[in-house]
């Protein structure tokens, strides 16, 4: 099954190149580095600081107190109860490298990490990520320097749009952790929860073969 049409997997920016672009948004993703087209959380922001959105709900009542320990800095924010670990990455800390697809646990756009496990995080509430550590796409590389797996996946073309991306990568590089990456129906068996609707499939799992090897 695809995920959903999103506007923010559509129309290229002209003059944008794709290999570019998923350089940007695997390593940073930050709302100046994504093309106009791929949604700007609501007041600009600089990744991982509050939004206005985020500071003015700071001041209601009815929220709950999260300590989140973000890609190694601890943030100690207030949310709805109901907000989703996805929804907060993006809409509150401005962590727009992952990608919301479905919504509901089906596409795999959404995957980061908690205490080292892929999780989608359209599916773990925020309040459930509490005193845990979470790490993002904008968490992996170190500086400047890519984790091995994006640059697999740039080596590789593992991606057209590049929308599915950052939580293909993620996957992949919990996906080494877990052992699971040792055959090619391994790769693919254990990534199929990670849905790419371009069919980038067969330059993914060589990319994934390409990082586990990087890592291993
Ligand atoms: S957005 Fe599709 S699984 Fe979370
Ligand atoms: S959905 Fe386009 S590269 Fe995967």
């Amino acid at each position: 099954m695809h995920p959903p049409n999103s506007a923010e997997g559509q129309n290229p920016v002209e003059g944008f190149s794709r290999r570019g672009f998923i350089g940007q948004a695997t390593v940073l993703a930050g709302a100046a580095a994504i093309p106009t087209t791929i949604a700007a959380p609501p007041a600009a922001a600089a990744p991982g600081a509050l939004t206005e959105e985020a500071a003015a709900l700071e001041a209601t009542e009815n929220l709950v107190t999260v300590d989140l320990k973000i890609n190694g800095t601890v943030r100690k924010i207030r949310v709805d109860p109901r907000s989703t670990l996805l929804d907060t990455l993006r809409e509150r800390l401005a962590l727009t490298g992952t990608k919301k697809g479905c919504d509901r646990g089906q596409c795999g756009a959404c995957t980061v990490h908690v205490d080292g496990r892929r999780v989608v995080s359209c599916l773990t509430l925020a309040a459930a990520a509490d005193g845990h550590s979470v790490t993002t796409i904008e968490g992996l590389a170190d500086g400047d320097e890519l984790h091995p797996m994006q640059q697999a996946f740039i080596d590789h073309d593992g991606f057209q749009c590049g929308f599915c991306t950052p939580g293909q990568i993620m996957s992949a590089v919990a996906l080494v952790k877990e052992g699971h990456a040792g055959s090619d129906d391994d790769i693919r068996e254990f990534m199929s929860g990670n849905i790419c609707r371009c069919s980038a499939y067969p330059n993914i799992v060589s990319a994934i073969k390409d990082g586990r090897e990087a890592t291993s």
